[in-house]
């Protein structure tokens, strides 16, 4: 076959993808192919436009290493992470709703015990945390391993920190459910921050006319044998990026006021010298099938 035109190239190049031995990659594929033509169609670049799209993703690539996935931060502002995510969690009434991982996870993080204060000497307004992690029945799960991490009151995490600071943990911990299925710590409260966006997706960003803000959030990953491992975040009721997340994450069922209290008596018993914030969320987990 040749002599291909506009109107016979998708059906030659279908034709030619049929052969894949994997029916999967061939549904992929011939998927790829009708939808890419077709946007092809729909825009009819012109070959500087073409040359563009292909510096763009030239230039996403390269910035990707393993502290930097540009990658996944364009899935994520295309909204392509989150509708992954929906597709792959068709959640049961009393499981959790979930939302991206993002970039910041580290999974390595140390086990600290429960009430232990996984933000020493970091600067902040204190926040403490508490909550439970149950079946979808309401059933408590114990020893559910509750791997949480957040940003400082600047906006940045500590893998965003300069390298002399590399290997040093904070905003950050896992911790066991007790008896009851419950979780408490200590740690600063969080603010709003602009996802990273010195590379060609902030750029993309700016093209769109788009802001690059997230609303602030505590990340959760929760896992325990036989259920599925949740990742969510909570984030703060009143936030004004609440309607405009970079990344299109927010779902009202993760939005919980954080309350200030004046100085006195903490959650934990202890005495707070400082006014402070608390943050209490119950977490469900999906059984697996
Ligand atoms: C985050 O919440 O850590 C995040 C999620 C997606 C992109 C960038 C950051
Ligand atoms: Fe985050």
């Amino acid at each position: 076959m040749r002599n291909f035109d506009e109107t016979t190239i998708t059906e030659a190049v279908l034709a030619r993808v049929a052969n894949a031995a994997d029916p999967r990659v061939r549904a992929v594929s011939e998927a790829l192919v009708r939808h890419l033509h077709a946007f092809v169609r729909e825009i009819e670049p012109s070959f500087s436009e073409w040359e563009a799209a292909i510096g763009f993703l030239t230039g996403t690539g390269a910035l990707c290493d393993d502290k930097r996935q540009e990658f996944i931060l364009l899935s994520d502002t295309l909204g392509v992470s989150m509708l992954v995510d929906a597709i792959n969690h068709r959640l049961p009434d009393g499981a959790t709703e979930t939302t991206v991982l993002g970039p910041f996870f580290v999974a390595a993080a140390p086990e600290l015990p429960l009430g232990a204060d996984m933000s020493p000497g970091v600067e902040g307004d204190p926040l403490y945390v508490t909550g439970s992690v149950t079946d979808p029945e309401g059933r408590p799960i114990t020893g559910a391993i509750v791997d949480t991490w957040h940003s400082d009151d600047d906006g940045y995490y500590d893998v965003q920190k300069p390298a002399e600071e590399e290997g040093h943990f904070a905003m950050r911990g896992r911790f066991r459910t007790d008896a009851q299925g419950r979780f408490h710590f200590r740690t600063i409260k969080p603010a709003a921050y602009p996802i990273p966006h010195d590379g060609p997706v902030g750029k993309m960003l700016e093209a769109q006319g788009r802001h690059p803000w997230r609303p602030a959030h505590v990340h959760f990953m929760i896992s325990a044998p036989g259920y599925e491992t949740l990742v969510t975040h909570i984030f703060e009721e009143g936030d004004r990026y609440l309607d405009s997340d970079a990344v299109f994450g927010v779902k009202d069922s993760l939005i919980r006021a954080w309350p200030r209290h004046e100085a006195g008596q903490a959650p934990d018993a202890s005495t707070s010298a400082v006014p402070f914030h608390t943050l209490t969320y119950d977490f469900g987990l999906k059984r697996l099938d």
